[in-house]
């Protein structure tokens, strides 16, 4: 399978979509939004492009997809007040892959501009939004072109699968996988996050920013039990022969968790960027979703639910697309179904499920 064709968010507007089950996704841009902010201060004292150019790399639909275009004319619009500058034109590219419902970004354009000029003041010509399809581990843009890269939960995504792992009844690492495959996901991960870096640095210009956000795992959090969870389901219905063994052998989530140490090394070893800042928020990938639906946080049968409920499709609008062209359209409800229980009984047997996301902020070398 070939994941840059297949790996997407689910589309539209439904009950399972991206657009409908991000919230989780949305409160890391928030929390990195002081850091995106630091990254343009500075970036501003050092230049003040007459237009600014942004791209946001795994951009995905839904309403998270235009939410960095709002934060990052926030932050330019108050620098500018506070300088008594004019505000520059902005030029946007949102990048995802070729699968992504880009249909569905410029649907929601009029109603976001008009917004901005009514809201914001910024009258047509001042803001243009691009969009550039392609994966971020191949050049996108030309030389010194970027003052700015974004990338929210998305960098975490590989290439692809370390090939070879011999990985028969599990999709992805767990507690009980064997040195060799702990390596190779991290050698993949090292690669792969190597490659996109020197890719970045030819496209931004010299003393460009870049803030990163990404899945990650310290020594006692991670989301490695909710991959674990899927593995136990999908064995389970090879053994009900409702899913072929073969096509579980030979699938693996193309997905890596670094520590920020890992992060780290990568970046200095890379060496086109210095390192502004580096942080860990942690996330609780069941309250997280849940919060801001006003469900409170009792662990009674109707809360445990709900809060299953919530977690399943927040995993669903993610990895639906690539479950779905390995093991076929026709078993999904059945798997969620499955594995929306399974998390029924994690809430019941662990109390916090907690996740670390790294924001990472960079300043390209000159
Ligand atoms: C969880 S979504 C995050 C979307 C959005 N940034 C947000 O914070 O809600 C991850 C996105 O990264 C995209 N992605 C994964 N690998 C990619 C690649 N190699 N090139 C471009 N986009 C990629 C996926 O298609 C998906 O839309």
């Amino acid at each position: 399978m070939d994941i840059q064709q297949v790996l997407h968010m689910n589309h539209g507007m439904g009950d399972n979509s991206y657009a409908n089950n991000s919230i989780i996704q949305k409160k890391v841009m928030m929390e990195a939004k002081p850091i995106l902010e630091e990254s343009i201060i500075r970036l501003y004292r050092i230049i003040w492009p007459r237009c600014l150019k942004v791209a946001d790399l795994g951009c995905s639909s839904g309403p998270n997809a235009l939410q960095m275009v709002s934060n990052v004319i926030d932050i330019v619009d108050s620098i500018s007040c506070n300088l008594n500058l004019k505000s520059p034109v902005f030029q946007f590219f949102l990048n995802d892959l070729f699968e992504n419902d880009f249909n569905d970004i410029f649907k929601s354009l009029p109603q976001f501009l008009e917004t901005l000029e009514k809201k914001k003041g910024h009258k047509s010509g001042s803001c243009f939004i691009n969009a550039t399809p392609g994966t971020f581990y191949k050049r996108l843009f030309p030389d010194d072109s970027l003052h700015l890269i974004h990338s929210s939960f998305s960098l975490h995504w590989l290439s692809q699968a370390p090939k070879k792992l011999g990985n028969k009844e599990n999709v992805h690492l767990t507690s009980t996988s064997p040195a060799a495959m702990h390596r190779a996901y991290a050698e993949q991960f090292q690669k792969d996050f190597k490659l996109f870096l020197k890719l970045r640095s030819q496209e931004l210009v010299p003393n460009g920013g870049m803030v990163l956000t990404l899945l990650g795992r310290d020594k006692t959090r991670d989301m490695r039990t909710a991959w674990t969870l899927i593995g136990i389901t999908l064995n389970d219905m090879v053994l009900e022969n409702l899913i072929e063994e073969i096509k579980l052998e030979s699938f693996n989530f193309p997905l890596y968790d670094p520590t920020i140490e890992e992060a780290k090394e990568v970046i200095e070893e890379e060496g086109s960027f210095t390192i502004q800042r580096v942080e860990s928020v942690i996330l609780d990938w069941v309250a997280a979703n849940i919060n801001d639906e006003g469900v409170d946080n009792n662990n009674n049968e109707f809360d445990i639910n709900m809060k299953a409920e919530f977690t399943t499709k927040f995993v669903r609008a993610a990895l639906e697309p690539l479950l779905k062209a390995q093991f076929g359209e026709e078993v999904m409800d059945e798997f969620f179904f499955r594995y929306k229980n399974k998390i029924v009984q994690l809430i019941m047997e662990v109390e916090i499920l907690e996740f670390p996301t790294h924001i990472i902020s960079l300043i390209k070398n000159v």
